[in-house]
């Protein structure tokens, strides 16, 4: 396979390979799924086939005669989970904010909710037993259609409570501006839901050693919060649950919550007393684990004839299920991301009967880019005016929203480069104007923003006799190579090769860090790293500065250098000294530090955001209104890139499920029934190679001196935010058709 993205590598040689990269190729990296145990029970969950409504009764009796079954649990039989409370009368629903409880009360909320599991010796034997259990129920009337039931959305409860939070109406400036505009645009802008499908669907193993003590190997986002969670459902010490997820087939916010199918396997444990693996197949993936909701906006904005934002005004509303909030940024970005005087943002809920939405790569803000990104395309045709140029004109040279200097912010830097790679100057400014070998050409772009994140994270460096290093920190690697990343952290300090480091996470008993989520990782983690292995190196040169040879008595580290695990002072480059032989001289087994790194008093003096931009060339053939996505450069400033080869895997990562949300990927609901139609591959589009062009990804790679020690935020989130609405752009200015509603397939074009 070739590699279809430039050398635009400003490291091709000390870029480090992932340093899991091998044992994920041959399979030899275990996934929840594949932990071996003796006795392993399997588990099959049967889901409600209406939308709302209750049980009234579940037929067993076959199933619990058929072959290898162990258990069938439902709320009939389920002993009790702890945490859930009382059963309150079951008729009754739950109240709004009440996560849902699986086996509770036969309520339903959505279709394909849980109802029952059933546990067998084998997986085949746990399908057939389920497909002997008859359910019967009490059909209620479902709300599944977001459009019909638009005019029920309303200000979120928990927001209409909290006075602070950011999700309250928010106006500034003066709403007369917009009257007063010489250009207006005012349009809806639609995402549809979409779906995670990453490689690996969910799984779980659950293993209870004692009743008081319980392991999981559960794919997720977040060891020790999923440790925390479980141990409030169970009612257990927190330090007799464990978490294991050492490796993960691809989440994106799938896993960053504990969803109602591994509470419902760890009961089935319980009950069956045996270790019990519960794997969702692909169709569960559409009720199980939340997705992207559906999402209107509505936007307006007014400019001068000069090209300058004099008012913005954006709604959104996003779905949620009946008996719980999701709340995402959708309009957030739009008070951050220009220099407009006059902006109003409302945000509302509609409840609808479906199961609880989640977070989805650039959660929010790739929604509202989307519909920002468009709508800044729209005033820039409406005022013949190129879309790069209004971006310039608008620029943010603090945040509007917060009035605070920038923490860094390189965004001019990153048009500039993008353009220039791009060939943007090529661009001519009428829709249908350019075309090749019979093709429609367009070039589209967008801006992209995204939050820093940095939350409190420990890490722990050890040397080891032998003079290898272990470094551990309770973080994940939901696919970006968190591992190498802080092997390259750990090398550079410690001067030690990176076959000669081991870096630990995935085990709730590692030291504590958070789950890797908001582009949080390297940031937090990372800086955890940076300070522990400083810390461990200032340890180990002190310890040198105590030995006999006076090369290194003055324990100044600015004077001692490191390579490949030996020190050497400035003043002998000629005679080091190992690690090795400093641990056997003090008769030390190993030398560690536990660190731990968190963000201080910059953090409110300063507006921290990754900054970047997309360009994007799309060919549509005039006959069949077909969409290809020719070529991609993305710029973005995330302050110092610690390891390009797999910063660069994350962007392309985001590039393409860009494009999938773009052109492609929709789930679409039977309203009659309240459920998904689309429930496979075959239906839930997403890109494959063929449809993924050639890629450019380029960094300014300057550190940001205030957000943390290594200078480095947040990646793996702006990668896909505004990415659909230059593909959307692009198609315009391809087509002169503006598509406000994703995908863009190829109806909406014709
Ligand atoms: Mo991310 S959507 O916070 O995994």
């Amino acid at each position: 396979m070739t590699d279809k993205s430039q050398s635009t590598n400003p490291e091709p040689d000390l870029s480090f390979d992932r340093v899991d990269g091998h044992v994920k190729v041959t399979g030899a990296a275990t996934y929840s799924a594949e932990y071996p145990f003796d006795h392993l029970a399997h588990a099959v969950l049967i889901t409600s086939t209406i939308a709302k409504g209750k049980i009234t009764s579940i037929e067993t009796k076959l199933a619990g005669q058929a072959p290898g079954v162990l258990a069938v649990v439902s709320h009939l039989n389920n002993p009790g989970i702890p945490g859930y409370g009382i059963a309150k009368q079951p008729a009754e629903r739950a109240p709004m904010g009440t996560a849902f409880r699986i086996f509770y009360d036969g309520l339903i909320y959505f279709d394909g909710q849980p109802v029952a599991m059933v546990v067998a010796e084998t997986f085949e034997q746990a399908v057939h037993a389920a497909s002997l259990v008859h359910i019967d129920y009490e059909v209620e009337v479902h709300q599944t259609n977001f459009e019909a039931n638009l005019p029920k959305a309303t200000i979120a409860p928990s927001v209409q409570k909290n006075k602070n939070s950011p999700f309250q109406d928010y106006d500034r400036g003066n709403a007369e501006a917009m009257t007063n505009a010489d250009v207006k645009i005012n349009a809806t802008y639609i995402i549809p839901t979409q779906h995670h499908q990453p490689l690996e669907p969910h799984a779980i193993i659950a293993v209870w050693e004692a009743d008081d003590r319980l392991t999981v190997y559960d794919k997720n986002q977040g060891v020790k919060s999923a440790q925390g969670n479980l141990a409030q459902i169970f009612k257990l010490p927190r330090e007799n649950v464990k978490v294991i997820s050492k490796f993960i087939g691809g989440a994106f916010g799938s896993g960053i919550r504990v969803w109602p199918h591994t509470i419902a396997t760890v009961l089935a444990a319980k009950i069956v007393k045996r270790p019990v693996k519960l794997v969702l197949g692909r169709e569960l993936m559409f009720t199980s684990v939340g997705y992207r909701p559906y999402t209107v906006q509505k936007i307006e904005i007014g400019a001068t004839k000069e090209g300058k934002l004099s008012a913005i005004t954006h709604e959104g509303t996003g779905q949620t299920s009946a008996y719980e909030e999701h709340l995402e940024r959708t309009i957030l970005a739009t008070r951050a991301m220009y220099a407009c005087p006059n902006v109003s943002t409302r945000y509302r809920l509609l409840n609808l009967d479906v199961n609880t939405p989640t977070w989805m790569r650039g959660p929010g803000d790739a929604t509202g880019m989307f519909a920002l990104e468009s709508a800044l395309d729209e005033v820039a045709f409406a005022l013949q005016l190129d879309p790069l140029e209004l971006r310039l004109r608008n620029h943010a040279d603090s945040d509007p929203e917060r009035n605070l200097q920038w923490s860094a912010k390189s965004l001019k830097e990153c048009y500039e480069m993008g353009a220039q790679k791009f060939g943007w100057k090529n661009r001519s400014l009428q829709p249908r104007s350019m075309k090749l070998g019979g093709m429609l050409v367009g070039y589209g772009m967008a801006s992209s923003l995204y939050g820093f994140h940095r939350h409190p994270s420990k890490a722990k460096a050890i040397i080891l006799a032998n003079g290898s290093v272990v470094v551990q920190s309770a973080t994940m690697d939901i696919g970006p190579g968190t591992g190498t990343a802080m092997t390259r952290i750990a090398a550079k300090i410690l001067g030690v090769q990176a076959k000669k480091i081991r870096f630990d996470l995935g085990d709730s008993s590692l030291p504590d860090a958070p789950g890797q989520n908001g582009s949080s990782t390297i940031p937090s983690v990372g800086s955890a790293v940076h300070v522990a292995c400083e810390s461990l190196k200032n340890k180990i040169i002190a310890l040198a500065a105590s030995m006999p040879d006076g090369d290194f008595s003055k324990p100044d580290p600015s004077e001692i250098s490191i390579k490949n695990g030996v020190l050497y002072a400035s003043s002998n480059a000629e005679k080091g000294l190992s690690y090795v032989d400093i641990l056997k001289f003090h008769n030390l087994p190993q030398l560690e530090v536990t660190e731990e790194s968190k963000s201080g008093p910059e953090r409110d003096q300063f507006s921290m955001y990754s900054f970047g931009c997309h360009f994007v060339e799309v060919h549509v053939s005039p006959v069949t209104s077909e969409v290809r996505v020719k070529r991609v450069v993305t710029c973005a400033d995330v302050g110092k890139i610690i390891n390009y080869k797999t910063a660069r895997s994350q962007s392309i990562g985001g590039i393409v499920g860009g494009i999938g949300m773009a052109l492609m990927e929709a789930s679409v609901m039977d309203h009659r029934r309240g459920r998904y139609l689309t429930r496979d591959f075959a239906s839930y589009h997403i890109p494959v190679h063929a449809d993924i062009p050639q890629i450019d990804v380029l960094y300014i790679d300057k550190p940001d001196v205030h957000v943390n020690p290594i200078g480095s935020k947040g990646l793996g989130e702006i990668a896909i935010v505004g990415v659909a609405a230059a593909v959307a752009n692009a198609v315009f200015h391809a087509t002169g058709k503006r598509v406000r509603e994703l995908p863009i397939t190829v109806s909406k074009l014709t």
